[in-house]
């Protein structure tokens, strides 16, 4: 008889732990209520948007998938020299899978966007 007593303390102890609200971690979230609805939440428009013209849709096929425009917008304007160190980094650094072909599209592209003339050649030495 005592010994069920006992017992039945016991178990009672951590359930009136439990169902004091004022003894719960504050830190624990609520339970989800689950009551049929349907959720939903409200993601960020990327837009990978730069000036069109020739080249731009091969710079989209391959120049959005890992990061967005803003990676090239974000760029002063640059000489071609340095689009292609850009675009050769992205291919050989980062694993890009892009056709010799395409890179060369993709520069012409970055140039005409964001390019600056070739620095002069530097005068012959006299
Ligand atoms: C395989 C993934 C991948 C693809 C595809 C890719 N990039 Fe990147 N790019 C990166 C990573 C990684 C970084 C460095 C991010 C960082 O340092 O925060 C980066 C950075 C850049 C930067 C910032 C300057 C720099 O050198 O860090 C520019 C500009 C850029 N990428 C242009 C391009 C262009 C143009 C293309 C298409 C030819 C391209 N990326 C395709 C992964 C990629």
């Amino acid at each position: 008889m005592k010994t069920s007593f006992l017992l039945l303390a016991l178990g009672l102890v951590p359930a009136a732990f439990a169902q004091d609200p004022a003894k719960q971690d504050p830190n624990k979230p609520a339970p989800a209520k689950i009551d049929g609805t349907a959720r939903s939440i409200a993601l960020p428009t990327m837009t990978h948007d730069l000036p069109d013209g020739p080249g731009h849709d091969v710079y989209l096929a391959n120049c959005v998938s890992c990061h967005t425009s803003r990676y090239v917008s974000n760029q002063p304007r640059f000489p071609r020299k340095t689009w292609e160190a850009e675009v050769t980094k992205m291919v050989k650094g980062y694993g890009a899978p892009i056709s010799d072909e395409d890179q060369k599209k993709i520069v012409d592209y970055l140039v005409a966007i964001r390019g600056v003339p070739d620095a002069p050649a530097v005068p012959p030495a006299k």
